[in-house]
């Protein structure tokens, strides 16, 4: 049998990332190509304990269908307190939804919102899954670069003013990945005016928010909105548990409205038991001293690791110092050839991942860059794996 698959699944090519992780499997190759939290950032004997009580005092409910919006207690909370407490949620206009994870708030976004041929703006570099999803609805994916504070508003212009259809900007303002780039307030600003000026709605990403481990808060663009223009969506992976697959999206309740429906006949509802374990944590539990843990840890991997990047790279090779998140991204010289380096760094037992993985067009665009993640490797292995780097990069 010959199977014919849709046109909407070919647009979509095995993720690189998948790829490198394949190679990672060998125990001795140092990975920093992960995306994953660190394994000492679970809340694990918090979170037996939650399953065992949610088990014996609410068997039901735990295991009985529900509605499609969300477990009704944890919904509340991402209305009341989680989203106000960063102003991105106005109970006038909006509403939330829990959805699985952040990746399919993206996902039921699209599906609501774009047709065939429509046109998606996004920075470049951007992050894979979401990519993926955009491009899944066979839209016309445009990518705008990325400065140092964020999207290059000339190119978002051009952009919006020339492309056909434009129906959604989506970014990821704060700790962004790849990049680790965080947008200014200005930027954020002006990206908002510029967006209401087309009549574009922006898709804001925003699953590192809380994990800033420097400098101050900057506002969300949810929380500039006074138009009704933006969808926020966040998640409880990284901040909590990427396995649990809980996520959120607050956005206008007519958009909302379409998104349950879309959802309904996805998965019906974000499982009820993981839920029911994210609520208990962040209201029973001190989430603030968790997250205050989790920046603590990521602070003192992050500087480590741009205190070897210091030490052992060439200074012609760049790399972001990001103030949150879980990645830096180094650039290499134009004249060297990326994929070779990430390639040589496998062969000599160091994983990371090649720019041109977070490239919206990867087939016709170039990246000079790597992403490297540290919230996975021990500091013994950032030490050995960012020296190994630094070789290379002055073999160059
Ligand atoms: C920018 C960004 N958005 C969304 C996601 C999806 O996260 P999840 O679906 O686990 O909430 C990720 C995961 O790495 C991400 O980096």
């Amino acid at each position: 049998m010959e199977y014919q698959f849709s046109e909407r699944i070919k647009t979509i090519k095995a993720s690189a990332i998948r790829e490198i992780f394949k190679l990672t499997a060998d125990p001795a190759v140092i990975s920093f190509a992960a995306g994953n939290p660190s394994p000492d950032a679970f809340p694990v004997e918090a979170v037996r304990q939650i399953t065992a009580d949610i088990l014996k005092n609410e068997p039901v409910e735990a295991l009985q269908y529900n509605i499609t919006e969300g477990y009704l207690p944890l919904r509340n909370y991402v209305k009341e307190t989680l989203l106000p407490a960063i102003g991105s949620f106005n109970p006038e206009r909006d509403d939330a939804i829990i959805v699985t994870g952040g990746q399919q708030g993206i996902d039921l976004t699209c599906k609501v919102l774009c047709n065939e041929g429509d046109t998606v703006l996004c920075e470049n570099p951007s992050f894979v899954g979401a990519l993926n999803a955009i491009k899944a609805y066979n839209t016309n994916l445009v990518g705008i670069d990325l400065d140092g504070d964020g999207v290059n508003l000339e190119q978002l212009e051009k952009a919006l003013k020339t492309e056909k259809n434009v129906k959604i900007f989506y970014t990821i303002p704060t700790f962004q990945n790849p990049s680790g780039i965080t947008a200014t307030l200005e930027k954020r600003k002006a990206v908002y005016e510029l967006c209401k000026k087309y009549g574009v709605l922006i898709l804001e990403d925003n699953p590192y928010g809380a994990l800033r481990f420097e400098g101050e808060d900057v506002p969300t663009i949810k929380s500039l909105d006074t138009d009704g223009i933006v969808i926020y969506a966040g998640s409880f992976s990284k901040v909590l548990s990427p396995g649990i697959r809980v996520g959120f999206l607050s956005l206008p309740k007519e958009i909302c409205a379409k998104v349950v429906v879309a959802k309904q006949v996805n998965d019906v509802h974000t499982n009820i038991l993981a839920q029911m374990i994210a609520y208990n944590f962040v209201t029973k539990y001190d989430f603030d001293a968790h997250l205050e843990r989790l920046r603590a840890l990521y602070r003192r991997k992050c500087a480590f690791m741009l205190e070897q990047m210091d030490k052992y790279f060439d200074p012609r090779v760049t790399f972001t110092r990001p103030q949150g998140g879980l990645f830096l991204w180094a650039t290499l010289p134009e004249d060297v050839d990326m994929m070779q380096f990430t390639r040589d760094a496998v062969a000599k037992k160091v994983a990371v991942v090649p720019g041109s993985a977070f490239l919206p067009h990867e087939e016709t665009m170039i990246s000079h860059s790597f992403r490297l993640n540290f919230s996975m490797p021990s500091e013994e292995q950032i030490e050995t794996g960012i020296k190994i780097l630094g070789e290379m990069t002055h073999a160059l």
